[in-house]
């Protein structure tokens, strides 16, 4: 089924300027996107390595997972738009898709669904674990924590190089996330952990378990749940970013499939990456009322100001994030849902957008909104406190880290990932004793 070219026949000559020196690289062609310049010998032909410190221009491993098209703002996982997958599939479909590589027929999908339901139960200790923290731990802490500590709970699965333990590890993640995450939540409030549902579906279970009470029974809104499978759907994968090249990078040293997850999580946490949902809502706040918009822009054009406008902006699409566009009329559907016909913090959001989209700084820089500019005003809406915000992301994420994970251990060879450097510290320089130095 891939076409994924690795022997090519084209090449890349580079040219020493001082030396005439010329060296052949070659290219390989993906199914789709741009070409990559194999450049493994160039060390060993030389001397020289590459510099790309932020990785603007690096690929770090082929994949047959998600495609991104940042200049068209296309977004594909295994071949299908995001576009049609949050119309006319599910989480758990995805989840399968991005693990797998193609859709489930219907009887996987059972098995599939059977599979992670039946491992949403998280070790009876594990609520022990979750009492060592302060109640106003934020709950990405407390996620970074519990979630390397799984490999502490769950030996029967460590075993890196079983293929079935693999896809253990990887099922008990994707089922395990959503309670760890309610769980975090729940602490939070000093609220009873809720034990989770086997007849509610992946983010109905999801929501009882965050807002359920042991006292009354909860009722399930299909409308949010069916949200909240969006935004699930819509965090899944995404490609080569700094979390999934954290997971990669642990998982290139070996370390177990928990351990892994657990350094993903604690990359996305960031407010350039993750956090940044978090980081909309506190701005919106911020900002309070339109009148002071103008403000903002011209603080978020300053350089000599680190405000940055939050939700705007992104390393690859150079266009609007396709995720953003379903979430923008998913967000509505939920307001109205929920008989919010006029919020505050959406109104404000849109005129931010308009006068952002006009501004000159941010069309020329094409810096548009992100996936991360209308998931917050969602999950406000839907009562969850900013504080969630980057754990529903971490959670819906794990099924793209673990796949991602997957398949870097289903390489013929797994190589430790390790970058070089431009050195500019001091040369050799003999030591001094303290007593002589000045
Ligand atoms: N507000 C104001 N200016 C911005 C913004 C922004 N949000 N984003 C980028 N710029 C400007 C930069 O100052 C720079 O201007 P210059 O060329 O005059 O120096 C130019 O746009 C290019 O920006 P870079 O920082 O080089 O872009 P980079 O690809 O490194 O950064 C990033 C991408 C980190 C996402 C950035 O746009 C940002 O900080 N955005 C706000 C945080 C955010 O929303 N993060 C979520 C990303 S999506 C995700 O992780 C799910």
């Amino acid at each position: 089924m891939s076409k994924n070219k690795t022997t090519s026949h084209k090449s890349f000559t580079l040219t020493n300027d001082q030396t005439g020196q010329t060296v052949k690289l070659p290219v390989y062609e993906g199914t789709v996107g741009p070409s990559v310049i194999d450049i493994r010998k160039l060390y060993e032909e030389t001397g020289h390595f590459t510099m790309d410190p932020s990785f603007t221009a690096t690929g770090s491993c082929k994949s047959r997972i998600t495609y991104i098209d940042g200049d068209e703002g296309i977004l594909m996982h295994r071949g299908y738009s995001i576009e049609e997958l949050t119309e006319k599939s599910n989480f758990m479909e995805v989840s399968y898709l991005l693990l797998y590589g193609e859709p489930p027929t219907s009887g996987e999908y059972d098995d599939f669904v059977h599979n992670i339901t039946y491992h949403t139960m998280v070790h009876e200790q594990i609520h022990y674990f979750f009492r060592g923290f302060r109640r106003d731990a934020h709950p990405m802490a407390v996620m970074c924590g519990v979630v390397g500590a799984l490999s502490a709970f769950y030996h029967d699965s460590l075993d890196i190089w079983d293929p079935k333990q693999r896809e253990i590890s990887a099922h008990r993640l994707i089922a395990k996330m959503p309670t760890l995450a309610a769980m975090a939540y729940k602490y939070s409030l000093g609220q009873p952990f809720m034990y989770p549902r086997n007849d509610l579906n992946y983010a109905e279970n999801f929501l009882y378990m965050c807002f359920g009470v042991p006292a009354e029974p909860y009722k399930i809104n299909p409308v949010l749940a069916r949200a909240m499978d969006k935004i699930f759907i819509l965090h899944a994968d995404h490609e080569q970013n700094a979390s999934t090249s954290t997971v990669r990078l642990a998982g290139s040293s070996q370390a177990n499939p928990f351990a892994c997850i657990a350094s993903g999580i604690a990359s996305l946490w960031g407010p350039a990456h993750g956090g940044a949902n978090q980081a909309v809502l506190e701005m919106l706040a911020q900002i309070g009322t339109k009148d002071r918009i103008p403000e903002f822009i011209a603080r978020a054009k300053d350089k000599e100001d680190p405000f940055r406008l939050m939700g705007f902006g992104h390393r690859v699409y150079k266009n609007y994030d396709p995720r953003a566009q379903v979430l923008r009329s998913a967000a509505h559907e939920v307001l109205q849902e929920l008989g919010i016909t006029k919020d505050p913090m959406m109104e404000l959001a849109m005129e931010l957008e308009r006068i952002a989209l006009e501004d000159p700084y941010f069309v020329e820089r094409k810096l548009f909104p992100n996936v991360d500019f209308y998931s917050g005003i969602i999950l406000k809406a839907m009562g969850f406190p900013t504080s969630m915000f980057t754990v529903l992301f971490a959670l819906a994420r794990t099924v793209g880290w673990i796949s991602q994970w997957k398949e870097m251990m289903e390489e013929p060879t797994l190589k430790i990932g390790r970058p070089r450097q431009l050195y500019t510290g001091s040369p050799a320089r003999p030591y001094v004793s303290i007593k002589e130095r000045s």
